[in-house]
């Protein structure tokens, strides 16, 4: 896309950049969800297990009489509790502790006061370490892996006796084959979406540097063109003064040498005049005096000062105000007054002798409108979308014949839209042109 080294440079930096951090920010956002969905999780099981092995306990508690040893009345209490090596209560279709231990992976043991196991209910297939736990929750591993979440609660008898240990614990499986697969997707899916915030870098950076480039090629532009400008000027400036210099050459002829030297030299002058005006009306930089201007007495003086040079071309300049009431714009009348003269002088060179020139003025929904139409030479339609450039002339060798720098459009321009306006061209080749001039007004 660039050819330039540099921009080159720079949009892989900016693409880089742009990975890293948008690279980060997501990791950190995928991290933090992880955490917060497992804590989430977390939290969950143990206020459950807390709730559950509070009432299992306390209904325990109330039927326990012999240490280590488990009545009739708490094998009725727990339905589906198992004696190990021995025989199970039998289970009940209502039972909310059924449900819990069949459907959602919680178990409970009995352990006497070693911490052996005495009973299960649930789950617990497997073989737990056999001690008791010195916390009161923990996450234990069993003889296959497999995690639990534990709560571990002293049992008493109803007369204050230990009795032994209640365990409640419910199985992490699921929480682990969950955190299994989003450890997959994210090593397969993190290389993944670096390759598509990689590209979404590059296109963005390349989006980005993209004004940057064209006002780079405008500038590069520009220097070439202001380059050229000024190398035909300067270089018949120099023939004429080596010929004015030569001792051979006689004297009428140095006299006209040296008046070919002052033409360059006024041509190069205000070559050099328009650019910094240019420059600085683009920058902002001149004082704008802004007060209603009358833009009815702007074009009567303007044809006024303008008839001379029509009539010299041999052109009928006609002026046509379509209102009665005067048309008041907020501006500096100085610039409007120089750009409206631009596109007058522009007809009046480009229109062959006994042509004519016909500026309009009227007023249309709180604008102001100024048409200036010839029916000059005209311009070709692949030139319309570049004669406001700077520098550009259609027909260079006639445009230097009238002495142009091809700066009168774009200075038009820039004074139009500084006055809030738009500037439009129609023209075709051989029939003539119109300049339709909008400003917003009272
Ligand atoms: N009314 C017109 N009819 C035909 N061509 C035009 C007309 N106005 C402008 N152009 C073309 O547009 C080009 C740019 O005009 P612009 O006024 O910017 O430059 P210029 O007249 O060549 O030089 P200057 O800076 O002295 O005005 C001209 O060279 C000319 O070819
Ligand atoms: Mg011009």
């Amino acid at each position: 896309m660039y050819q330039n080294r540099l921009f080159n440079r720079t949009r892989i930096q900016l693409t880089s950049f742009y990975a890293v951090v948008i690279g980060l920010i997501t990791l950190f956002n995928g991290y933090a969800i992880h955490r917060v969905m497992l804590q989430t999780f977390e939290r969950t099981v143990d206020r459950e297990l807390n709730t559950l092995a509070g009432t299992v306990h306390d209904t325990l508690e109330a039927v326990l009489q012999q240490p280590e040893v488990i009545s009739p009345v708490a094998m009725k209490v727990l339905p589906g509790l198992c004696i190990v090596g021995g025989e199970c209560s039998p289970t009940r279709a209502d039972s909310k502790l059924g449900e819990l231990t069949q459907k959602q992976g919680y178990c409970l043991r009995l352990l006497n006061l070693n911490g052996q196991e005495i009973a299960s209910l649930g789950g617990a297939k497997h073989k737990f370490a056999a001690e008791i736990p010195k916390l009161k929750q923990v996450t234990i591993t069993d003889d296959r892996g497999e995690r639990y979440h534990v709560h571990t609660l002293p049992l008493k008898t109803s007369d204050e006796r230990d009795w032994g240990y209640l365990q409640v614990a419910q199985s992490y499986q699921l929480l682990d084959e969950y955190m299994q697969s989003l450890h997959l997707l994210l090593i397969f899916g993190i290389p993944l979406a670096m390759l598509i915030i990689g590209g979404a870098s590059w296109w963005l950076s390349g989006l980005a540097m993209q004004p940057i480039y064209q006002s780079y090629q405008q500038i590069q532009q520009f220097t070439a063109d202001a380059a050229h400008e000024l190398r035909t000027p300067l270089a018949v400036t120099r023939v004429a003064v080596e010929s004015a210099l030569d001792p051979a050459v006689i004297e009428s002829e140095t006299r006209t040498n040296l008046e070919i030297a002052q033409r360059q030299v006024h041509h190069l002058t205000r070559l050099a005049e328009d650019l910094l005006w240019l420059s600085r009306l683009e920058a902002k930089q001149l004082p704008i005096h802004q007060k209603p201007c009358c833009l009815n007495d702007l074009v009567s003086d303007l044809e006024e000062e303008l008839a001379p040079l029509a009539m010299a071309a041999e052109i009928d300049l006609q002026i046509e105000i379509l209102v009665k009431e005067p048309i008041y714009v907020m501006g500096d009348i100085d610039r409007l007054y120089r750009a409206i003269s631009n596109l007058i002088t522009n007809a009046i060179q480009y229109t062959p002798a006994a042509g004519m020139v016909a500026i309009h003025l009227e007023y249309l929904e709180n604008t102001a409108i100024i048409t200036v139409r010839d029916n000059g030479i005209g311009i070709a339609p692949a030139d319309l979308p570049h004669i406001f450039d700077r520098f550009y002339r259609v027909q260079v060798d006639r445009s230097r014949a009238t002495g142009g720098t091809g700066l009168g459009l774009a200075i038009v321009k820039a004074i139009v839209q500084t006055h809030q306006g738009t500037i439009q061209v129609s023209s075709k080749l051989g029939t003539g042109s119109i300049f339709t001039v909008k400003l917003p007004a009272k």
